[in-house]
């Protein structure tokens, strides 16, 4: 999306306030990102929103890095829609309705959550921070918010574990060598993780021309450190000139791996990835105790639907019979609204908190989080709704 002028000059007088010069324009463009890697970004009390966060972000990080997290695949059309698709919705609100105690919880596989925010399992979080993971687990947590941890952690997913010991779920990338990736699954069980993840919608990466222009490479010292033992845990992950194909994902998987892996464990299992309402059913019919519709982000296929605009179906499909949950270009307490009247069950955020954790480690993770949760606060008390069971449909302007 274009920065506008406004935006511009209140982003340059919030770096004058910080002592530095004015931030590149748009946060999106690579060359931007350079130019402000190694400027201090505004102190904390005067980022108000996540954009500011995302504007912040790439002054604290390495362009390849940048470019890493940002991107999305092809011409990045999903990637913008899925912004896009929550901004053109209207709300209708109710007004009298006694909004001075709202609740913002949910229950989700047996656990009550404060609200219907996670974070969704990001890769490689020591490009944003040193910390990499633990940090955003513990900003999680400081935020009452369940993380999401990533098989291609930079952190092996007992450190972040123990880096506190509030609830997290663990997504799996299931990998070639069955045996390592049913290690990886009891492995999550011994370390306490919530619920089990598995991601559906890349058996290869997408074509991610940032990164190839700078180009990615994970540092000297990083490694994807759940897999170790494997060739994944250090090269073949990004597909080359010769193969689409990435050492640690697997693209022979079909639904009977699923079966199997549902075999695996009791504890609840969820399939991310799912946009098509036909596999929704079948992941049901598999065992799956709740879907993720996402779109990787816009970082996988480009020119699917924004997410928002495929959760309806989606959820209409599932007809309640397990929560669904969405991820995708929530930036907004009113897009939280609006995702859940339109039928899941929460949301979850991913650049939002990388931005997050590259500003200010645990705390901005946290403070990010926070934001998101005040932004969905008032949009409840503003649409009169003072449950989350009061969000439904009748919220959107048809
Ligand atoms: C991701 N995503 C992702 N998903 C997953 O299942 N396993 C992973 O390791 C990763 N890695 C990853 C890295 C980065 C840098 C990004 C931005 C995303 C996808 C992620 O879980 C989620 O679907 C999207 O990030 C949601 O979109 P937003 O909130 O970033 O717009
Ligand atoms: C990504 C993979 C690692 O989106 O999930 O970069």
């Amino acid at each position: 999306m274009p920065i506008t002028r406004r935006e511009l000059i209140r982003n340059s007088s919030l770096l004058a306030a910080a002592g530095g010069s004015a931030l590149a324009a748009d946060t999106k463009a690579p060359p931007a990102a350079a130019s402000a890697a190694g400027m201090n970004p505004p102190p904390p009390h005067l980022l108000a929103d996540l954009a500011d966060y995302e504007r912040a972000a790439p002054t604290r990080m390495s362009e390849v890095a940048w470019n890493y997290f940002s991107g999305g695949a092809a011409d990045e059309h999903t990637l913008r829609w899925n912004q896009e698709a929550y901004v053109r919705l209207r709300l209708r609100p109710r007004v009298l309705t006694d909004v001075s105690d709202l609740d913002l919880g949910v229950q989700l596989f047996g656990r009550r959550h404060p609200f219907p925010i996670l974070l969704a399992p990001c890769a490689y979080h020591k490009l944003a921070h040193p910390e990499g993971e633990a940090a955003s687990a513990r900003g999680a947590a400081a935020a009452g918010a369940t993380l999401v941890v990533s098989t291609s952690a930079t952190t092996t997913l007992e450190e972040v574990s123990a880096a506190t010991p509030e609830p997290k779920w663990f997504q799996l990338y299931v990998q070639p060598d069955r045996r390592f990736t049913e290690g990886l699954v009891r492995r999550a069980e011994a370390a306490g993780y919530e619920t089990l993840v598995v991601t559906v919608d890349t058996p290869v990466l997408g074509p991610r021309h940032r990164e190839t222009r700078t180009p990615f490479a994970m540092p000297p010292g990083m490694d994807r450190a759940n897999l170790r033992g494997l060739v994944a845990a250090t090269g073949g992950h990004r597909p080359t000139e010769q193969t689409i194909y990435s050492a640690m994902l697997d693209p022979k998987l079909t639904w009977k791996e699923i079966t199997w892996l549902r075999s695996l464990t009791k504890r609840p299992f969820l399939l991310k990835g799912i946009l098509n309402a036909d596999d929704a059913a079948r992941a049901i019919d598999h065992g799956a105790d709740g879907l993720i519709v996402s779109n990787h982000g816009g970082r996988n296929l480009d020119t699917v639907p924004a997410t928002i605009d495929a959760l309806p179906e989606v959820a209409a499909r599932v007809g309640g019979r397990v929560p669904v949950l969405v991820d995708g270009g929530v930036r907004r307490g009113t897009d939280v609204l609006k995702a859940l009247a339109l039928g899941a069950s929460a949301v979850l955020i991913g650049r939002p908190y990388l931005h997050g954790l590259a500003v200010g480690g645990a705390e901005g993770v946290a403070r990010v989080v926070g934001l998101l949760k005040r932004e969905f606060a008032m949009a409840m008390a503003l649409t009169g709704r003072r449950t989350v069971a009061e969000i439904d449909g009748s919220v959107i302007w048809r």
